[in-house]
């Protein structure tokens, strides 16, 4: 069934595209993050390995939420990883084990998910008539500031 909340279907299907491509941005994202979990190697080992982790599982709340606010709009949240990369803006990096390489990889994608939020915070108010998601993405933009903070901390 349609939602019918006050939203043009037009504008309805713009800001669920707009949602599915952060859905795919957060995928890349989070596998990125747990992967560094996993591979991070150093005298540090534990604290980075939990400093991940914790990062990870917000982000794993982040796609929850976005796919299902796509969901609240009347559309579908995308599932295959093949679409997600040709959703995402994000890079893919070579494998590391290296700290500080794994740590600038991740800043530039909190950064740069930020960026993009930004901007689309105003379309998705003025032009798609949102103000729902334009709250939740706002809300989601706040919290990749928190992240990158923790990142950048240790890249002085
Ligand atoms: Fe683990």
């Amino acid at each position: 069934m349609k939602a019918n909340i006050g939203i043009t279907e037009n504008d309805l299907r713009e800001v669920s595209l707009l949602l599915n491509k952060l859905l795919a941005d957060e995928t890349v994202l989070y596998i990125k993050t747990r992967n560094y979990h996993w591979n991070i190697e150093g005298d540090n080992f534990i604290e980075m390995h939990t400093f991940y982790e914790n990062q990870y599982k917000q982000l794993e709340e982040i796609i929850d939420e976005v796919a299902e606010r796509i969901r609240f709009l009347g559309h579908y949240a995308e599932g295959r990883l093949k679409d997600f990369l040709k959703l995402t803006h994000l890079q893919e990096q070579d494998y590391t084990s290296d700290q500080k390489v794994q740590l600038a990889n991740l800043l530039i994608d909190h950064e740069s998910i930020i960026v993009s939020i930004r901007k689309e915070i105003n379309a998705v108010n003025d032009k798609f008539h949102d103000a729902g998601t334009t709250d939740f993405i706002t809300g989601i933009m706040t919290q990749h500031e928190k992240m990158a903070w923790f990142i950048r901390s240790y890249l002085k």
